[in-house]
């Protein structure tokens, strides 16, 4: 039997409680086992120990959170809301984020590995205020009127306009890098758009998109309207993709599994949002400011262990500042003091899992293998937890694995820029387009590199830097669709055309 955690003695009561229970699915506001029976065990990355055994969904669990969804959404007491109460609804659920943040982190942390004060600071508060910022659109949702010519027809004169209807059930599959941030920033715009859900986190992270559904429930939200069931992708996220009782399907995760999603939702056409894996280039100009530059860097790649789907992965240098930038991003890697996530010194935690840990350091050995130079790391970490040494290489090469693919862990690969005119083209020569930054004090090169870079989120002299009021989504195969912004209400509606002859 594996042993559980041992940070379980440091949750605060509330977390504590939740997870000395075995979490049932959550459909239609009651928490249910699987008709299976069946039930798996989260762990805690940080010593690999059990935090609590989850009821795992399979096709037929999947079945009855659609039926659920689709009462609420097909007639149900949702869809007789007000826009309004929509809104209230959803400010209501932020107050209970924010009322529960502590219990929220610590849940977060314990289950994904990510140290408190991020997990507290970071991912509660930034739920709460998307969450709150989805909650004014509920109200704002506006079609267009027209007039139209019509010129075969000669006498006849016509109107028409546009209704922004809510595209139905949703299927949301998640991720495990920032567990609650994705369940908000997929259920919010569904709820303020009038549509129904059934989420499914991730299999490594289930325990905070569990503890939402039920503040859900708490803050008024009609029970069956927020579905939550976890599960595995190979089956409970399978079912989701082909039920012919789901509208849309709205992934976050790897750039592979997307693409099968991808296939898959065209047999029933519905409709499809990803958010898909990146390899994002960091550019640092010899005019940047050094101080905030090599810090920022850092920060752009080691923030959550490099488990960002925007991480700074790919950095290029100018020549003559390429020692003084990739040095000093080694000497803060080499500072960071690792640790679990309750740990009160821990600078940097562990991987999500031993898989993940393990992926990590096998593109670490491939780097090595084909001839890059580890400045910091260069290994993961023997013994309990899945920790890796952050990492930066040098004399590293286009052609090299750790170059083109999505590694997700604490690695930083630097390449030097010799040739200005060259710069977007080697920030672009990758199948990804998910973010990019440019550090420069020069205005011509900031929005010179801006506009051809070809990513949906480029930062200037910042990296990582989201927020719900700036749409956010790749160009390439890191994915379609814009999530967040006034872009996302286009994701969760339907455009009707209604056109009369006056
Ligand atoms: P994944 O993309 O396979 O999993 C993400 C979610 O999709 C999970 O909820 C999973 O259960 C579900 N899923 C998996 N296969 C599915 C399928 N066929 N149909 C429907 N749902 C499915 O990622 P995974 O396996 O956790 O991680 C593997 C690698 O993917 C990581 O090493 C990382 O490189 C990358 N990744 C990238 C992310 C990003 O945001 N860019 C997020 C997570 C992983
Ligand atoms: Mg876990």
């Amino acid at each position: 039997m594996t042993a559980q955690s041992a940070q379980i003695s440091k949750l605060g009561a509330a977390a504590r409680r939740f997870v000395s229970q075995t979490r049932n699915l959550l459909i239609n506001g009651e928490h249910v086992p699987a008709r299976s029976g069946k039930t798996f065990e989260t762990f805690d990355p940080a010593d690999n120990g059990v935090i609590c055994a989850v009821a795992e969904a399979g096709a037929e669990d999947i079945d009855l959170a659609v039926q659920a969804a689709r009462r609420q959404f097909d007639g149900g007491e949702w869809s007789k809301l007000r826009p309004s109460e929509r809104e209230r609804l959803i400010l209501r659920l932020a107050d209970l984020v924010e009322q529960h943040a502590d219990e929220l982190a610590e849940l977060e942390a314990i289950d994904n590995g990510k140290l408190l004060p991020y997990a507290r600071f970071g991912d509660v508060s930034m739920a709460v205020d998307f969450l709150r910022y989805m909650a004014g659109w509920a109200t704002k949702i506006e079609g267009r009127t027209i007039h139209p010519s019509v010129p075969y027809v000669q006498e006849a004169r016509f109107w028409s306009y546009t209704l922004k209807e809510p595209v139905g059930v949703v299927g949301q599959i998640i991720p495990w890098n920032f567990p609650l941030v994705m369940a908000a920033w997929k259920i919010g715009p569904a709820l303020a758009t009038g549509c129904t859900v059934v989420l499914k986190p991730a299999e490594q992270t289930p325990l905070t998109a569990l503890r939402l559904g039920e503040l859900c429930l708490e803050a008024g939200i009609p029970a069956g309207v927020v579905n939550v069931v976890p599960g595995f992708g190979h089956t409970a996220g399978v079912a989701m993709v082909e039920h012919p009782g789901i509208d849309k399907i709205a992934f976050t995760g790897s750039t592979e599994t997307g693409k099968a999603i991808g296939r898959a939702a065209v047999d029933t056409m519905k409709r499809v949002s990803l958010e898909l894996g990146g390899k994002s280039p960091m550019i640092v100009m010899a005019d940047a400011d050094m101080d905030v530059a090599i810090p920022g860097a850092a920060m752009g790649i080691f923030f959550n262990q490099g488990q960002v789907c925007t991480a700074g992965s790919r950095l290029y240098v100018q020549r003559s500042v390429f020692d003084k930038v990739t040095e000093g991003i080694a000497e803060i890697a080499k500072s960071f003091k690792l640790g679990p996530a309750f740990a009160e010194d821990a600078q940097l935690g562990p991987l999500v899992s031993k898989a993940q840990q393990e992926r990590v350091g096998s593109y670490i050995q491939s780097g090595l293998d084909q001839g890059a130079v580890a400045l910091s790391g260069g290994r993961v970490v023997e013994g309990q937890g899945c920790f890796v040494e952050p990492t930066v290489f040098v004399n590293a090469n286009r052609d090299m694995k750790i170059v083109q693919e999505e590694i997700f862990g604490p690695v930083i690969v630097a390449q030097p820029i010799d040739d200005l005119d060259d710069i977007a083209a080697v920030a672009n020569d990758t199948i990804y387009g998910l973010g990019a930054s440019i550090w420069t004090t020069n205005l011509n090169t900031a929005h010179g590199l801006a506009a051809k870079i070809r990513a949906g989120s480029v930062w200037i002299n910042s990296h990582n830097i989201v927020d719900p009021a700036v749409p956010f989504g790749g160009f390439k195969q890191s994915g379609y669709g814009r999530e967040m912004g006034q872009e996302v209400i286009d994701l969760y509606t339907e455009t009707k055309a209604v056109t009369m002859m006056v």
